[in-house]
C-alpha cells in the first residue's frame, strides 16, 4: 500500500494545535479545517485532468478542469470535521456518508448510517477520517466502497498508528493512505500514542 507522509511545516502546525490537550474545540476545529486543505491538496496530485478551450481577455488558451471528480466519504462522527474543507478545495465533488462507532470493549466498527451511491465502478473515492487506529473502522469503510465496485481509494488522515496501517495493508483492498504523521503505537484501550485523543469527543465534546 502506498503510504504517503505530508510532512510540510505548516502541515505539522495544524497537527501540533490539534495534538496539544490545551487546544479547545473551536482551536482544534480550525486546526482540522486547515490541515484537510493541505492533506486534500496533496492526495489531488494524482487526479486525472483534462483540457478545455477558455479566453483570458487577452487571448485563447487552455484550462484544466478534473476529468473525474471524486466522490468524498467523511466517516461520522470526527470525520465530518474535513468535510466542509475538502469539499471547498474540490468543489465538482459529491459527498456520501459513513457512520461508524468503534464499540469500547471489543474495538471493532459498529456501523449506524450508510449513504452511499450504489455503483463506484470508475470513481475515485476520498475517505476522510483523522483516526487510523487499528483501523478497524476504515477497513469497513473501504469494504463498503470496494463491494460497490470502487477500484480506486484513498484515505485522508490525520495520524495513523502502525498496527492500522498493517491491517490496511493486509486487507488487500484497493487503497493509498496520505497522513499527516505515523505516531508510535496503540495504548491498551487502543488510543494512538502520543497521538491527539478522541478526534470526535475534541470536535464535538463526549456523549
Ligand atoms: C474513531 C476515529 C476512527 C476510529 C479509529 O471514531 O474517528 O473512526 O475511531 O479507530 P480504529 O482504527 O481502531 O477503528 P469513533 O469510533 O471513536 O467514533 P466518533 O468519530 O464518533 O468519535
Amino acid at each position: 500500500m502506498d503510504v504517503l507522509v505530508v510532512d510540510h511545516p505548516v502541515a505539522q502546525t495544524r497537527l501540533t494545535v490539534m495534538r496539544d490537550g490545551r487546544t479547545d474545540s473551536a482551536s482544534f476545529r480550525a486546526a482540522l479545517h486547515e490541515l484537510t486543505t493541505m492533506l486534500v491538496y496533496e492526495a489531488a496530485r494524482s487526479l486525472p485532468v483534462e483540457q478545455f478551450p477558455i479566453e483570458t481577455p487577452v487571448a485563447p488558451t487552455q484550462g484544466i478542469r478534473l476529468a473525474n471528480p471524486p466522490l468524498l466519504v467523511p466517516v461520522l462522527r470526527a470525520g465530518l470535521g474535513m468535510a466542509d474543507s475538502a469539499l471547498g478545495l474540490l468543489p465538482e465533488s459529491s459527498m456520501g456518508f459513513v457512520g461508524l462507532a468503534r464499540d469500547e470493549h471489543t474495538y471493532e466498527p459498529r456501523a449506524y448510517m450508510e449513504s452511499l451511491p450504489t455503483d463506484l465502478t470508475g470513481r475515485p473515492v476520498l475517505v476522510l477520517d483523522p483516526m487510523l487506529a487499528t483501523g478497524g473502522s476504515l477497513e469497513h469503510c473501504c469494504r463498503l466502497l470496494a463491494d460497490r465496485g470502487c477500484t480506486d481509494i484513498t484515505v485522508l488522515c490525520v495520524l495513523a498508528a502502525p498496527a492500522g496501517i498493517e491491517r490496511l495493508d493486509r486487507s488487500g483492498l484497493p487503497l493509498r493512505l496520505v497522513t499527516a504523521a505515523i505516531d508510535e503505537r496503540l495504548n491498551d484501550r487502543m488510543f494512538i500514542v502520543p497521538g491527539l485523543g478522541d478526534a470526535g469527543d475534541r470536535q464535538f465534546g463526549g456523549m
